[in-house]
């Protein structure tokens, strides 16, 4: 089932909402890519390692906003990111060790369930500090 972008996703900071709305493209892009090819397609494995990487940069960023933004118990939070990125990791590896479709749809799983209780759960209550401090910043766009 592919994970939607809803509005009670917002943290309220565009460059931090552009990244959620991306992560969620390229895990619809991953489910795709296993329903329309066998699990150990090269393109799986593409799509499979791109949304690692972008998890992780993503990570960053957010962890970086949070910090400028001056977010409570950010140590809690960047220990539940590492926490996901481990397990994410583990998959993307066991993947590229053996590529299979289970092995796949275990991280597609993981990501998407996670990822959307978390953005909702952790990361939006985190508006009410990241708003104020970004109300009229410019973010410049990633290259
Ligand atoms: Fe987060």
């Amino acid at each position: 089932m592919s994970v939607k972008w809803r509005d009670s996703m917002s943290v309220g900071v565009a460059h931090l909402d552009d990244d959620h709305q991306q992560l969620l493209d390229y895990l619809n892009r991953l489910e795709d890519a296993l329903l329309n090819n066998a699990g150990a397609s090269k393109q799986v494995a593409q799509v499979l390692l791109g949304v690692m990487q972008y998890t992780e940069e993503h990570f960053e960023r957010e962890e970086q906003a949070m910090s400028a933004a001056g977010c409570r118990d950010l140590e809690v939070h960047r220990a539940e990111h590492l926490d996901l990125t481990t397990k994410a990791r583990d998959l993307a590896h066991k993947y590229t060790q053996a590529p299979d479709g289970e092995t796949a749809w275990a991280f597609y799983d993981l990501l998407s369930n996670w990822l959307t209780n978390h953005i909702i759960q952790r990361d939006v209550p985190e508006a009410r500090y990241l708003k104020p401090y970004y109300a009229g910043r410019y973010i410049p766009a990633r290259s």
